[in-house]
Parts: C-alpha cells; structure tokens; sequence
C-alpha cells in the first residue's frame, strides 16, 4: 500500500522525536530570556549545529544532511514550538540559500553551501527595501558592472539575522529600465568592504532575531557572485519564496503547537469554582477549535512540502506557488487566533511574562506579516487561480 506523498514516515517521526527533545532541553530553557534580553540564540545556534539540525536542507553533495522539504518543515515546527527566534536558524539559512539551489552556478554552490553546511555560517535573503516592501520589484539598490566585478549600492530593510548572518543574497537592479527583468541577484559576505548594519529594529516579537537594514557602499564584489544569469535575480527571489513561504507555514504551525499545549497543560491544573477549568464546555470548545485549525493548516503545510520537494527535483509542479501561498496564510491566520486563544485561557496570568504564550502571541503576529503580508499572499493565490 502507498502512502500520499506527503505523509510523514517514519523517518520523519524520528527526526521530530529527536527535535522535540534536543529543543526541549538545550532552546526552551532560554526562549523566555532571548525574548526578555533581545539576544540572539547563540545556544540553540550551538545545539542545531552539533545535531546537523541548522540547515538540513542542505544536499548531501554539498556535505549538507539532504533532508526533504517535510523533514525541513519538521525541524522548523519543533524548534518553534520551544523559540520562534531560533526557528529562524534553520528557516533563514533556507531562505537564504535556495536561491543558490534554484538557480547558481555549480562553482557558486561549491564555495558557499558548504560553509552553511557545516555550521561556519549562516545565510540571509535582502529583498525588501524601506520604499520596496510587498512591492518588491520596485527595489532602488544598484549593481552596476564594471570590468569583472559589480559595484552594490543601496539599502536592503527589514533583513532577518543581518550581522549574525555571514552570507547574504542580495537582489538588486542591474539594468533600470527593464523593471521586474532588470533585477539580478548577488552573494554578499558580511565581511565584503562597504557592507555595514543598521540599528536592530525594536519589534514586538521574535526578539531574539535580529532584524536591521544592510547597507551597501561601494561594495565592490566579483562578477562571478552573480547567482544565475543577469536580469533573473527577481524570478529567483520569487521562485525562491514559493518553496520558503512554507517555512514560514512551518514556523507558525510550531508557536501554535508550543501555545496550545501549554494552554492544554494549564486548563487541566487551574481551578476555579471547585473544579478543573478543562471540564467547563465553553473552554473545550476553544480548545477543539484551537486543535482543529491547527491539524488543518498542518496537513496544507505538509502537502505544499510535498509539492516544493517535487519541484526541487525538477517536476513542473503547476500549483507550487498556490499551495506555498495557502499554506503560509492558513498557517499564520491559524497561529494569530490559537496563541491569542491561549493567552485567553490562561486568563490575567496569560496575559504576563511570566508564562509562555504571551511571547508565543507576539511571535506569532510576524508570521502573518513576513515573506509577503497574507494580503500579497490572497493577491498571490487569486492570480494563480485566475489566470
Ligand atoms: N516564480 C518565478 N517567477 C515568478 C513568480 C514565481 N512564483 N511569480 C512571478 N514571477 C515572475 C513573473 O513571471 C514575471 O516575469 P516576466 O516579466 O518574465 O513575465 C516577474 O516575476 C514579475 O512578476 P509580476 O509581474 O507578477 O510581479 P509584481 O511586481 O506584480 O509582484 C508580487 C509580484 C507577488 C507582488 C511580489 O512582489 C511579492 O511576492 N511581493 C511580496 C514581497 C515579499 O514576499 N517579501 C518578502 C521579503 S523576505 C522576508 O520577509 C524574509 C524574512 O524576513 C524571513
């Protein structure tokens, strides 16, 4: 008997297994203080490493664990379950890298891939600007040519890991007059001449990630950083998000899971009017809803992995785009209302920082808003379905 293709196997039900244990004693007991301190996770940052657990989406020809799309999602869930920002190691070294899977040259995998591989770095996407956020074709920062190097300048906003990450695909403007075409795409290293970072932005969630602008002065880098063909940079950050917007799924569907188990733990414990507040109808409603939404947008999630493995390995997969799409949007909508919910049944203690979900809800807020509003992602999924 076959399984659907995106049906966990049982490797995967090992690899969470090991996830969820390696989160639950080396990332959980610092998520409250990496929220409380704005720090980036260098302890989870260590464990992911020592487990190969940063990047597994990385080709084993490329000294990567070559995990599947399912087993990318499945590490990204569980370590979201213990700290949204440290699920951000192994999404962001996703996101930054599968522009160079899609679409570099073979030299360019060989010299970057690696590196991530083995834990020497991490890898950060720059498409948005401060004038170019859902539109992002409408980038202003310039690579111009001159011999055999190009010459950066600009600003890149809004970047996820920037200064803790030491390689970045850049997207930027090579030919002004071509729009969308005239968009090429670039490694940058964070240690170039010219490259600096902005102040971290003070955000209401994922505190321990740092998000801040990279600015391009004069970056003056060799032509053969160029990932792809000139002009092809904008497909590829596109082409990119199609496989990492379900990440993102990912991200959100693990804060969720973290919120309502705690919220499941705490109803059975809490008692008012002489009982257990679990046995109160009215709160398991909420829970079944709770738990409902979120197997719906797992199972989304889990087929759009299906779908953005097949594509990985060559299969014209018509409704990738759709499905990454749906999944990030049902996903993030599902983990905005479940980790309010929990914040709601745990009541005025819910509502500190001295319990979990509070922080789960504030993370979860930013999956709705990153790798395009769930607004670019209706726009995103209705023109798929109208063309
Ligand atoms: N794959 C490949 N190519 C694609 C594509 C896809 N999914 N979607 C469109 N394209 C191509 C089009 O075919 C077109 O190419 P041609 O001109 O050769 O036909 C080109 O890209 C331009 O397409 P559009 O005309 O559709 O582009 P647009 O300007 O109208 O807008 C958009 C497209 C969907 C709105 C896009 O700008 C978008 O997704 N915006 C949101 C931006 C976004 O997601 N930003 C996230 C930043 S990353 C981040 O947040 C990371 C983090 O912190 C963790």
């Amino acid at each position: 008997m076959s399984f659907p293709l995106y049906a966990p196997g049982d490797e995967h039900r090992m690899l969470r297994e090991t996830v969820r244990a390696l989160a639950d004693e080396k990332i959980a007991p610092h998520a409250a203080s990496v929220d409380e301190n704005g720090e980036f996770p260098w302890e989870a940052y260590k464990a992911l490493v020592a487990a190969d657990l940063h990047a597994v989406h990385v080709p084993e020809q490329y000294g990567g664990a070559g995990a599947d799309a399912l087993a990318a999602v499945i590490v990204i869930e569980e370590v979201a379950r213990a700290c949204a920002s440290s699920s951000l190691i192994p999404a962001v070294n996703k996101l930054g890298t599968v522009p160079l899977l899609l679409s570099a040259s073979e030299d360019l995998k060989q010299r970057y891939l690696p590196r991530v591989a083995r834990g020497e770095g991490m890898f950060s996407y720059a498409l948005s600007e401060p004038e170019a956020g859902s539109d992002a074709a409408a980038m202003k920062t310039r690579a111009v040519r001159d011999g055999d190097h190009y010459v950066l300048n600009g600003t890149k906003m809004w970047i996820t890991n920037a200064g803790v990450s030491e390689f970045y695909t850049v997207m930027a403007v090579t030919d002004p007059a071509a729009g969308a075409r005239g968009i090429s795409a670039f490694v940058v290293e964070k240690d170039d001449e010219g490259v600096s970072f902005g102040a971290k932005e003070k955000k209401l969630g994922i505190k321990g990630s740092p998000t801040r602008q990279v600015i391009l002065e004069n970056v003056r880098i060799p032509a053969d950083r160029m990932i792809g063909e000139e002009g092809t940079g904008f497909k590829t950050a596109l082409a990119t998000l199609d496989h990492t917007r379900i990440t993102i799924a990912a991200q959100a569907l693990g804060i969720a899971q973290g919120a309502l188990d705690y919220a499941i733990g705490y109803v059975k414990e809490r008692k008012q009017f002489g009982k257990a507040i679990a046995e109160f109808q009215g709160l398991q409603f909420m829970i079944a809803d709770m738990a409902m939404k979120l197997e719906a947008a797992r199972q989304l999630t889990y087929a759009a992995a299906a779908k953005s493995e097949a594509a990985m390995h060559g299969e014209r997969v018509a409704d990738l785009t759709f499905f990454s799409s749906a999944a990030k949007c049902a996903a993030s909508d599902a983990a905005m209302e479940i980790t309010t919910d929990a914040v709601q049944l745990l009541g005025g203690y819910g509502y500190t920082r001295d319990y979990p979900v509070e922080r789960m809800m504030r993370d979860a807020k930013i999956t709705q808003i990153y790798e395009g509003t769930n607004q670019i992602q209706r726009m995103v999924m209705a023109r798929q379905l109208l063309k």
